[in-house]
């Protein structure tokens, strides 16, 4: 495609500069073919539709339930030869393709959720930019992650895909994902869903969202802005309306916020059918209708409803919709292209390192693993039989997770095969298919170790559920196990924040995680060997059911909690917050202490905050950095995460956490406009709280 009459793929010229050299090509019909996203195209079927210019990229998708439904795969041959179909159409324009990596593609790691227990930037960007190599190489340009959905309502299915509660920790991993997905310069990021889908009603996927815009500016954006600052080259709208506005005709916050406001340059896809799907939210009549208002909120991309091909030329040639909306979309999808290098001479994604992929995704499950309650005890006793129970003890597809298109069941290292490699004859196995059998092993066993929890199925889109406690079954199980076993260490394996408060009343040693992908005997290596549980908690376990949607420092009420604003019949505070976990040592953490009491609006404060190792062994300890600001132009959060920092020290041995805190981390939105307040500012560590001023 280099011949004289294409001077837009001439080496050496900038993305701008080829999309500004073809874009005056394009006729009204392959103007709208860029916008335009065909499921699973197939050189031979779909050979005229591609020759024409009528698409403009594809995904590789079983449907609309991508994530619970298994496709074949990617399919590399047919993506190449669709390829060459494309540049054989008159312009040549190559076919983006795109597909759900959600927690890696053939190295699959933990959940996000679980991910985001590691509170490790670094580590999130490594397991991108896996991810993207491996995706690249498969013939993939375009990956629908990260989600940046900041969550607050378990009951949700797709938590799981999720980087937790706290903005800031979702805005940071956020961003390094996208650093990681990119980094190669072949795969385009796509922040997803924008927004506010995490608080969809009842936790029911696709419900409406009630929000205003002081909670979406400072809790539900930020994210999204992190993503876009950190160079994302998509974005995903959301299903759901946002105070009565689907997010797919919602102008104000495509346009004017993302688009003006923030000067996003990409592109904004819409969510499988979103476009269609404006009739069934009753503000559009037709497809022809919704391709009208979906083209005017600012939606450059139709992924698959067809409005855009049926209906946005006949729209323009009709004079409803001005071609320049059209010219800036296809240039955005033009742009991407180029800046893919889709627009060069192409040149072979280099094959993946495989063993990388899997050591990291062993790095990740252990660093996943949360230890939220232990009796002091080391989790199992050094002789006598091991009994090693529950659904995940060698089900491998079940620890995959949820969202898992390219990975195989085959490659799991199963928790039975790890803790045989560290227990040997000691251990028993049984998948506790017979709960009486069960609990009779475990009275024949020194130890017991159920891993419990949920079926990803449960997890993911359209998998809500209206009880918070372990599936069924599960508990009256442990139950069994604790009136039998001689010591009972539970493993809780789930796509979510469940209520553990029956579970710790029966467990001598409690773990959480998330599904751990395909390096789940990393669990192993927690439990019978004792390695670091490098996990806390990325939200809230909430005490039940009936306490959410909650988190950890909500905005105060007049009359606060716990002694108002709480139920009658159970505790007020959950009892797992964020950041909850522990370590095999103990840790005293002191009080924070500033290298000024004023924070310059423009500069920054030192907050050095001494920890000490009080037990036997090496540990780490993560350290948070919350904030209160007392007073402002609105109500803000009683404690709000900013900042948090990994201390590792070795028996008795002292060190500190140290963090440079700039005043604009206390950057608020209010009506009006962002603002930064001089006054007071708590800074909260532990219990401690340390008064600043921003002057
Ligand atoms: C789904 C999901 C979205 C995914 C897309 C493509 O409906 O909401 O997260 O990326 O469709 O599979």
């Amino acid at each position: 495609m280099t011949d004289a009459s294409r001077p837009w793929l001439a080496p050496g010229l900038t993305p701008e500069q080829r999309v500004d050299a073809l874009l005056p090509e394009l006729a009204l019909d392959e103007l709208v073919g860029q916008l335009v996203m065909a499921p699973n195209l197939d050189a031979v079927s779909d050979g005229p539709l591609i020759r024409s210019g009528a698409v403009g990229s594809t995904l590789v998708a079983s449907g609309a339930l991508a994530g619970t439904v298994r496709d074949a795969g990617v399919g590399s041959a047919g993506l190449a030869a669709v390829r060459r179909v494309a540049a054989g159409s008159r312009l040549g324009i190559p076919i983006l393709v795109g597909r759900d990596v959600i927690h890696g593609h053939r190295s699959v790691y933990p959940i996000p959720l679980a991910v985001a227990a590691s509170f490790d930037e670094k580590l999130a960007e490594e397991l991108a930019a896996q991810a993207a190599d491996e995706a690249a190489a498969d013939g993939i340009d375009w990956v629908f992650a990260p989600m940046l959905d900041v969550v607050g309502d378990p009951r949700w299915g797709r938590v799981a895909e999720s980087f937790g509660e706290s903005p800031a920790l979702v805005s940071r991993l956020g961003a390094a994902t996208v650093q990681g997905l990119q980094r190669s310069g072949r795969i385009a990021a796509c922040a997803k869903h924008f927004v506010g889908y995490g608080l969809s009603r009842g936790g029911r996927d696709y419900a409406a969202v009630d929000v205003g815009e002081v909670a979406l500016r400072n809790r539900y954006l930020p994210p999204f802005r992190a993503a876009v600052d950190a160079g994302c080259r998509t974005v995903m709208a959301a299903f759901s309306a946002v105070d009565g506005i689907p997010m797919h005709a919602h102008r104000y916050l495509l346009r004017s916020v993302l688009k003006e406001e923030w000067g996003f340059d990409g592109v904004v896809v819409a969510d499988w059918n979103g476009i269609g799907e404006l009739v069934e939210h009753g503000v559009a009549a037709d497809f022809r209708d919704a391709a009208r208002v979906a083209i005017e909120a600012g939606v450059d991309v139709d992924m698959v409803s067809g409005s855009y091909a049926q209906h946005l030329a006949a729209l323009v040639s009709d004079g409803v919709v001005d071609r320049g909306l059209v010219e800036d979309a296809a240039r955005r999808v033009l742009l991407l292209k180029a800046r893919l290098g889709l627009l060069d001479p192409p040149t072979a994604a280099p094959m993946p390192d495989l063993a990388r992929g899997r050591a990291l995704a062993a790095r990740a499950a252990r660093s996943a693993v949360v230890l939220v309650a232990w009796d002091g005890r080391p989790p199992l006793p050094s002789s006598g039989p091991i009994q090693l129970t529950g659904p995940f003890v060698d089900d491998g597809a079940a620890l995959l997770g949820t969202w898992v298109l390219d990975g195989d069941a085959a490659d799991v290292d199963t928790p039975a095969a790890a803790f045989e490699r560290l227990l040997g004859d000691r251990l028993v196995v049984d998948d506790a298919r017979f709960a009486d059998l069960a609990g009779a092993r475990a009275r024949a066993a020194a130890a017991t170790v159920a891993l419990v929890g949920e079926h990803p199925r449960r997890s993911g889109e359209d998998a809500a559920v209206s009880r918070l406690g372990l599936p069924a079954g599960q508990l009256e199980q442990l139950r069994l196990l604790r009136a039998t076993a001689e010591r009972l260490v539970v493993v809780v394996i789930a796509g979510r924040p469940l209520d553990l408060e029956p579970v710790l009343e029966v467990a001598d040693v409690l773990f959480v995680t998330g599904h751990p992908g395909i390096a789940a005997g990393a669990i192993a290596d927690v439990v019978a060997a004792s390695a670091e549980p490098g996990g806390r908690l990325p939200a809230t376990w909430p005490a039940g059911t009936g306490a959410v949607p909650g988190w950890t420092g909500e905005p105060p009420t007049g009359r606060p909690t716990p002694g108002r604003s709480r139920y009658l019949d159970r505790r007020a505070v959950p009892h797992l917050p964020l950041g909850a976990g522990r370590t095999w040592t103990t840790f005293e953490v002191g009080a924070p202490d500033a290298s000024s009491g004023v924070i310059p609006t423009d500069g920054s404060v030192r907050v050095r905050v001494p920890v000490r190792n009080t037990g036997a062994r090496l540990g780490r300890e993560l350290v948070l950095l919350r904030f209160r600001d007392p007073v402002a132009a609105v109500s803000r959060p009683t404690d709000e995460l900013a900042d948090w920092c990994w201390v590792e020290l070795g028996p008795g041995a002292s060190g500190e956490a140290l963090f440079e805190v700039p005043a604009s981390a206390f950057r608020y939105w209010a009506p009006g406009g962002e603002r930064l307040d001089p006054g007071e500012i708590l800074i909260l560590v532990g219990d401690r709280t340390l008064p600043l001023r921003i002057e």
